[in-house]
């Protein structure tokens, strides 16, 4: 019998708070590091527009999918299918989810580290006068280091476990509620001042004119691994999340909110940096230094640029820590449901691993830079195998549970709260879980790994 049988389940305690948290795990590094560094190295608006039709058709169904899952089951990622579907192999979705989360928790807290690196030198005035070649310079010589990326890296993954330690009402709900608002703040007031950059209009066609001539087959993977992979779906994060909503809450309401917001945010970090890319002749395609060299150019052209530079950096730290603390408590509601271990031990053994798998992450940009796998250094591995492998993977199993194996009957239950909601539109969601997003899912997927050629 696992603890959660006898041991009253904790939940989020309002509303808001549900919204803080869920769109706390959604908005991250995935909105403002990744995917502008994403969409300028594949083609920019075509690559916009191929993402948002991936959040409508497949986000916003796997996302109620998961929800309705984590709710009915009351438990985490694994437990969530062997409640369900006892005695069958679909377990291993979750099984997938929490490898999943060690692989992206690796990476994404050795991003998280340079944000707080970035804080310091924020801080220290240290992006003054320099021009974009010098920041480039700084911010190549800091990641390739060893220690200073190292120090940061554990320093947040301590962080992250503190809050997870501290459970889900005195811990996430808590620090979302009030951080997620001020990043919402931050982003509008640099997306004001990047668009009134002089030669700001070409970095805004080139996010908003699509050219579908440079929509590559890659291109499309890595639209639906940045949908899955912004939104926190395909790894089980909204089933354990959803295990902690409460029965009167009005899942559909909550998926759009979260998706809305999501969305929005990623699409003002697009309209933030790329006028600012432009303006500074920087190369759109320039990858994942991205912010930490443009925003500092950008800041330097501000009034009070020394005091915007220092609360973009800690809110860009914030919005990675909303989100890891959501990865790590996947792993860490399997461990103390499955395994029986205290919530303290258990987020310190999933602290710890991570930790380690995330040295190679680090070093990947400096002492291990040599080391190839599949052409790719371990920090693009991780990633390329959680986002665009098994977050639609597993975004296609969750699907598919939902639409074949539950079915319609005990899905429109979980979502229209045992009938107090009517669900006009829950036709609809069903048709899309059990054949368009399957079937997208796969044909993308499969084009996209180069196993077919159309
Ligand atoms: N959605 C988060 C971001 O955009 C990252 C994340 C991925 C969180 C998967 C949880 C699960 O930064």
């Amino acid at each position: 019998m696992s603890n959660s049988d006898f041991t009253p389940r904790e939940s989020f305690g309002s509303r808001f708070g549900i919204i803080a948290a869920a769109a706390g795990s959604a908005v991250g590094l995935g909105n403002i590091w990744k995917f502008p560094y994403v969409a300028g190295q594949n083609g920019g608006g075509a690559f916009l527009f191929v993402y948002l039709l991936f959040i409508i058709a497949i986000g916003l169904p796997v996302m109620l999918a998961e929800f309705s899952i984590g709710r009915r089951a009351q438990r985490n990622a694994i437990g969530s299918f062997k409640k369900l579907a006892p005695g069958s192999p679909w377990y291993l979705v979750g099984v997938m989810g929490v490898a999943a989360a060690f692989l992206i928790l690796s990476f994404y807290s050795a991003v998280a580290g340079w944000t707080l690196e970035y804080i310091i030198k924020a801080l220290t005035n240290a992006f003054a006068g320099r021009d974009e070649t010098d920041l480039n310079l700084m911010f190549g010589s800091f990641i390739s280091g060893t220690w200073r990326p190292l120090f940061w890296q554990l320093l947040f993954m301590v962080l992250t476990a503190w809050i997870v330690m501290a459970g889900i009402k005195k811990g996430i709900e808590k620090y979302t509620k009030v951080l997620m608002p001020l990043l919402v703040l931050m982003i509008v007031v640099l997306c004001i001042r990047s668009v009134t950059l002089p030669g700001s209009r070409e970095g805004l066609a080139f996010l908003f004119r699509p050219d579908f001539s440079k929509l590559t087959a890659d291109a499309v993977l890595s639209a639906l691994g940045q949908a899955f992979f912004s939104l926190s779906l395909g790894m089980g994060t909204l089933i354990t999340y959803g295990s902690y909503i409460g029965k009167n809450n009005n899942l559909t309401g909550t998926v759009i909110q979260v998706s809305a917001a999501d969305t929005i945010i990623a699409v003002m970090a697009g309209i933030a940096i790329f006028p600012a890319v432009f303006a500074f002749g920087i190369d759109p395609a320039e990858g994942p230094g991205l912010v930490f060299i443009t925003l500092p150019g950008i800041f330097q052209q501000m009034h009070g640029g020394y005091f915007f530079a220092l609360i973009f950096f800690i809110l860009l730290a914030v919005a990675a820590l909303t989100s890891s603390i959501s990865i790590l408590e996947v792993v860490v509601a399997y461990l103390i449901e499955e395994l029986n271990l205290a919530r303290r031990k258990a987020t310190i053994l999933a602290g710890v691993m991570i930790t380690i798998l995330g040295v190679f992450c680090t070093l990947s940009f400096g002492v291990l830079s040599e080391v190839t796998i599949f052409g790719m250094v371990i920090f693009d591995l991780m990633d390329f195998t959680s986002s665009n492998i098994l977050l639609p993977l597993g975004g296609l199993f969750i699907v598919l549970f939902i639409g074949w194996y539950l079915g319609a009957g005990p899905a429109r239950r979980e979502i229209s709260n045992d009938g107090a909601l009517r669900l006009g539109y829950f036709p609809v969601f069903m048709f899309l879980v059990k054949f368009i997003a399957p079937f997208a899912i796969a044909l993308v997927f499969i084009y996209g790994l180069g196993l077919l050629r159309i």
